[in-house]
Order: C-alpha cells, then sequence, then structure tokens
C-alpha cells in the first residue's frame, strides 16, 4: 500500500440494514449480493454448528449480514489492509465486533490446515483480465480473476474443498452460468458438487456447494 497517496473518502451504504462504510479502494457494495447474505443465513439452521467463513470480503459486507441474520460468529479474510480495516470497523458498527475475526492476507495463506467450516460464503473477482477496463472505477485486485476470469474462483473452491466441515454448504458468488460450468474440474477435484445455482439477471450468480 502506499502510504503517501492520498485518503480516499469514506461513504458510507445501507446493506440490507447494514450500515457499511467504504472508499474507493475497495468494490462498491452491490445491493443484490445481499441476496448470497440471506441464502447463507437459511442454509445456516441446517448446517452443524460454528463460524462462518468468508472469503474475500472487500469491506466485509456479505459476511456480516449473513453473521447477523444467522447468529453465527465469522472469519473474514481478504488480501487487502484496506478491507481488512473496512470490515473491522464495519463490525464494529454492527456491534458485532466480539463475534467477527478478520485475517488479512491470501486466502491461500491464511487458514491453518486443519480448521474447518460448517458454512463458507466466497466473492472472489471474477471478471476475466481482458475485460476489467470496462470497470474504471472498481480496483483490479477486486475485478481481475485472471485470464478466464476463474483464477481466484479456483483458489476458493480448493480452499472450500479443504476446509469445509462434514454436513457443511458454501455459496460462491460467479458472474455467469458460463462460469459455472467452467468451474467443473476444480469442483470436482476439491470434491465438491454444485447443488443449486441462483441467477440474479446479468449482475452475477451464486451457486450452493456441498460434498
Ligand atoms: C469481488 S471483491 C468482493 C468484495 C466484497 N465481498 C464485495 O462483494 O464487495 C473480491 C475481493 O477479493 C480480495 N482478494 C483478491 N485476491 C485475493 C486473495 N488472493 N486472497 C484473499 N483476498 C483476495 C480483494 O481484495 C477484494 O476485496
Amino acid at each position: 500500500m502506499d502510504l503517501t497517496a492520498p485518503v480516499p473518502l469514506t461513504e458510507t451504504v445501507d446493506f440490507g440494514g447494514m450500515s457499511i462504510a467504504f472508499d474507493s479502494r475497495l468494490l462498491r457494495p452491490r445491493d443484490w449480493t445481499a441476496a448470497q447474505s440471506r441464502w447463507a443465513a437459511e442454509l445456516a439452521v441446517e448446517v452443524p454448528t460454528g463460524r462462518i467463513l468468508e472469503l474475500c470480503c472487500g469491506a466485509g459486507q456479505i459476511g456480516l449480514l449473513a453473521a447477523q441474520l444467522s447468529g453465527r460468529s465469522l472469519v473474514c479474510v481478504d488480501a487487502s489492509p484496506v478491507a481488512a480495516a473496512y470490515t473491522r470497523d464495519n463490525a464494529r458498527a454492527a456491534g458485532l465486533e466480539g463475534a467477527v475475526e478478520v485475517r488479512e492476507g491470501l486466502l491461500t495463506e491464511v487458514l491453518e490446515p486443519d480448521e474447518t467450516f460448517p458454512l463458507v460464503v466466497a466473492d472472489p473477482p471474477w471478471v476475466p483480465r481482458a475485460d476489467t477496463g470496462r470497470f474504471p472505477e472498481d480496483p483490479l485486485l477486486a475485478i481481475d480473476g485472471g485470464a478466464d476470469g476463474l483464477d481466484l474462483a479456483r483458489a476458493c473452491v480448493a480452499t472450500i474443498g479443504a476446509h469445509l466441515a462434514p454436513g457443511g454448504l458454501a455459496v460462491l458468488q460467479l458472474g455467469t452460468t458460463d462460469q459455472v460450468a467452467r468451474l467443473h474440474a476444480a469442483l470436482a477435484g476439491a470434491g465438491l458438487r454444485v447443488a443449486e445455482v441462483r441467477g440474479y439477471e446479468d449482475r452475477g450468480v451464486v451457486v450452493r456447494l456441498e460434498r
């Protein structure tokens, strides 16, 4: 992070009834993604006890709303120090400070080998690198999914496969149903399968994963 750069203005938006602060170094919270939080909270009723894991949390809003709705504690992961700081602030503002642990670092590096979670929420960057120029407002770290848009999604799938507790479920956000199909090999390699796909017009899709 360039500590000499001017700090952008903090904005606050409503996300499913929660007040979420962020700035232009992060992806602007997208209203429709509250559906991923609500789905996770519904699934929380049917999975074993334990904390929710959120991979690629940004300002933390998707995982925080899922935690608030389900009453579960949350572990949030993001490579961006700015994201980690806002997630901590947003957790505090929501009264969830004691229920939220934020880990700053690569999603492939911040979990202990034997840690498992009954519910995982993942919202990786999923824009193909060649298309990222269409979103000049969005930070590259938040949207650049590599050549086919799926580099980070594959990393999330591998991490979910390694850390999903027995009887656990995951909800993974992607851009298109075509991307879901192209994750087939990664899912098979991680011992996961697609149980349901929900589309949100042309804004994105959320996939429910299980073993
Ligand atoms: C699509 S954004 C999602 C942010 C937030 N969940 C939202 O919906 O606004 C992806 C996030 O992944 C983070 N990220 C990118 N690569 C990562 C990695 N290797 N490990 C952990 N986080 C990563 C980015 O910093 C960014 O916050």
